[in-house]
């Protein structure tokens, strides 16, 4: 396990923590710490049942995040909700999914339980290959530290009476503690430069920023413990559209530099199109289709799905095209039909 046997920038053993077992981790010409080695036990690692046993390279591509079937429910009796149904998805080392469906079909649920927020009723959740519904106390914090969150808002998600510099510093806090405070502001002022934001911003507050700004701040804060994942929900739909692209790109880039993988929540499909790898599409708290994402949103499968494709404009050239095509088609059935 030692720091070193990792590529810098890639979240190391340190962003975990010890006896967290982690077999997302290892990539290719990292040397693997000897509790990644198939069918070697792990002192505190995996739980059974959730140890992904076969190859090496499996446990190289073990996902970061797993839902099993997972439901939650919120209210009792006659009120309740079915927020999520048999929900399952898994995202790989260094991949992103994109989480889409209309609103209130259950994006924001699924990425709570995600990060543990949010206890499933029934089904599984593994992160880093630990069972979250098993590990408690310490080895869980360490476990979700493991995780960096950018929501919608950044005024709710960043703490009026710190200055942006504490907003950053505050996981190095709680996880490093053995981090001087010189090591802190060096972390901070390295970690805003990663999201292009100048370091005097780190004195002020943050309802001083602008929106970007502001969301810029809430990443630097997700990514200052170097995570494996990334949850985003939402994280440019409450900003003006020139401000969008910014953020978008910045999560980009740090995403190739960095290599952490991404779970992105959104309703805006051109923005997801161009970001993940695969798409989970969630329509009243099931999955209602999955798939590589140029394939599922180009050949929706389902009629809801081609409805949500239908709903957004994407930039797409080819995916424009398709949907004119899609529509004159879609007019010339239901001409039929209405003189059949
Ligand atoms: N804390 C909660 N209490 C009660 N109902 C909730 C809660 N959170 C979400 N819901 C309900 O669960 C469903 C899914 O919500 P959500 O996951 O926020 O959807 P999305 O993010 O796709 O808009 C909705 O019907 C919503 O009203
Ligand atoms: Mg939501």
């Amino acid at each position: 396990m030692e720091p070193g046997a990792v590529r810098p920038g890639v979240a190391g053993p340190g962003a975990v923590g010890p006896g967290v077992a982690k077999p997302g981790l290892a990539k290719p010409g990292v040397a693997k710490p000897a509790g990644a080695e198939p069918g070697i036990a792990k002192p505190g690692g995996v739980e059974p049942g959730v140890a992904q046993s076969g190859s090496a390279r499996d446990i190289e591509d073990a996902p970061v995040v797993e839902l099993r079937d997972v439901s939650v429910r919120f209210g009792r009796a006659r009120r309740t909700v079915r927020a999520l149904q048999d929900v399952s998805l898994t995202v790989a080392p260094g991949e992103t999914v994109g989480l889409v469906g209309e609103s209130g079909s259950g994006k924001s649920t699924a990425a709570r339980v995600a990060l543990g927020l949010v206890a499933p009723a029934s089904g599984a959740v593994s992160l880093f290959g630990a069972d979250l519904g098993r590990v408690r106390g310490r080895r869980r914090r360490a476990l979700l530290s493991g995780v960096g969150v950018v929501l919608q808002d950044p005024v709710a998600s960043l703490d009026a009476r710190m200055s942006v510099g504490e907003c950053v510093a505050e996981p190095l806090r709680v996880h490093r503690r053995g981090m001087s405070a010189a090591e802190r502001r060096a972390r901070v002022a390295e970690v805003l430069e990663l999201v292009r934001l100048p370091a005097e911003l780190a004195g002020r507050g943050p309802r001083e920023l602008s929106g970007g700004q502001r969301q810029r701040v809430s990443l630097a804060r997700a990514l200052v413990l170097r995570p494996r994942l990334l949850v985003a929900d939402e994280p440019t739909s409450a900003l003006d559209v020139s401000v969008q692209r910014t953020v978008l790109d910045v999560i980009a880039e740090l995403q190739r530099d960095l290599g952490f993988a991404c779970l992105f929540v959104s309703h805006d499909l051109a923005v997801v199109q161009q970001f993940a790898q695969r798409v989970v599409v969630l329509r009243d708290g099931r999955v209602e289709e999955h798939g590589p994402t140029m394939t599922t949103l180009l050949r929706p499968r389902t009629e809801y799905t081609r409805r949500l494709v239908a709903a957004v404009p994407v930039p797409d050239p080819v995916v424009q095209r398709r949907r004119r095509g899609e529509r004159r088609a879609s007019l010339t059935a239901g001409g039929t039909e209405a003189t059949a």
